[in-house]
């Protein structure tokens, strides 16, 4: 549905208000309502490097989920707020992976005798002190858009190196298997409900990728079966998939990649073309808006929006806004200043990878 005009009139106002003391960074899983609003848009990494891009900027307004804009709150200076425009916009793949578990599957990996040869590296996607607690064991970030890369730093840093890879399985084995020629049997999953995450000491000494079991509620909903019945159905159909879906799927896509690249690939497809896109669907729908003359079908048989991804909606930026130009700072995320240090090595260890 199009957006309330009196709450667009709204934003528009308070934004103008603010001036340059707002900047507004929006996620491509944002509603349209909300993303008319953002300075910036883009993926993870792009938030992530652009985040401290207007320093003179008092409050950055961050339009995505809350692991985001403590990423934005550890890469921007002090002096700067970060706002959230709904406390409750968390992620649900972030939540598995708690600093506890974290270090009960580290004291696990001891007891084996193969902490020494391990490297975690953690998906953007979690909490501050998971991103702390990595820079700490001499790790680094990634996000979808330099897993490849991120992998190959950590696995140079050890000789015979291991990584633990947070908190998502399938963007952990896609990259290690279809990336970088590593095996299934490389891979062990670590189910932090069971000692030794379910494994025996034999097979984490043997293993070359520890992956969390951690997916994403919305990307695990993509199922192979559908990419099957959309190829029977439309002649030429080009399947592209986030890295979060199941491997049996990205199997069986022709392209992967981050929201930032399938978006560079739909605006660069011919017209005419047909494509099966399986992320999630607030970007599609926008695609397919955006891009009339090509065929875009949603690779699922039911609604998959990210439920926290929609929890920032106009009348949320719209009271964010208001507030913050009366003089009322509301729903500032701060991470704590140790964290803080720890997180913000790993993240820069990220930011310093080429590409
Ligand atoms: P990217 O925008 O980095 O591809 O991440 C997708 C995602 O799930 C963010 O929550
Ligand atoms: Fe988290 Fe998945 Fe939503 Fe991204 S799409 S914020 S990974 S639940």
């Amino acid at each position: 549905p199009a957006s309330d005009p009196d709450l667009v009139a709204r934003a528009r106002a308070a934004k103008e208000a603010l001036g340059a003391k707002v900047f507004i960074l929006g996620h491509h899983y944002q509603r349209d309502e909300v993303i008319q609003f953002a300075d910036v848009s883009g993926d993870s990494f792009k938030l992530a490097r652009d985040a401290a891009a207007r320093p003179e900027a008092e409050f950055i307004v961050f339009c995505g989920v809350h692991f985001m804009a403590e990423s934005a709150d550890i890469l921007t200076s002090p002096s700067q707020k970060v706002i959230l425009p709904d406390l409750a916009a968390g992620c649900s793949m972030a939540d598995m992976a708690r600093l506890a578990q974290v270090e009960d599957a580290w004291a696990g990996l001891e007891d084996a005798g193969v902490a020494d040869s391990v490297v975690p590296v953690t998906y953007m996607n979690s909490s501050a002190d998971i991103k702390a607690f990595t820079g700490l064991h001499g790790g680094a970030v990634c996000t979808s858009s330099n897993a490849e890369v991120a992998l190959e730093w950590a696995f140079s840093q050890k000789p015979d190196a291991k990584i633990l890879f947070l908190p998502d399985e399938h963007l952990g084995r896609n990259t290690a298997v279809l990336k970088m020629g590593f095996t299934l049997d490389d891979c062990i999953v670590w189910n932090p409900r069971l000692p030794l995450g379910g494994n025996t000491i034999e097979a984490i000494q043997a293993a070359r990728m520890i992956l969390w079991k951690g997916h994403c509620s919305v990307h695990g909903r993509f199922s192979p079966d559908v990419i099957d019945e959309l190829r029977s159905k439309h002649a030429d159909l080009q399947v592209i998939v986030h890295p979060e879906c199941q491997h049996e799927v990205v199997l069986k896509a022709d392209l992967v990649g981050s929201t930032e690249f399938i978006i560079q690939t739909i605006e660069a497809a011919p017209p005419g073309s047909t494509w099966a896109i399986g992320t999630e669907l607030n970007l599609v729908k926008r695609l397919a808006t955006n891009h009339p003359d090509k065929n875009i079908v949603f690779l699922d048989r039911n609604v998959c929006y990210c439920s926290t991804m929609n929890r920032i909606d106009l009348p949320h930026l719209v009271w964010a806004l208001e507030s913050l130009a009366a003089g009322n700072v509301v729903n500032v995320i701060e991470v704590d200043p140790d964290t803080e240090h720890w997180a913000k090595i790993a993240l820069d260890r990220m930011l310093a990878l080429p590409g």
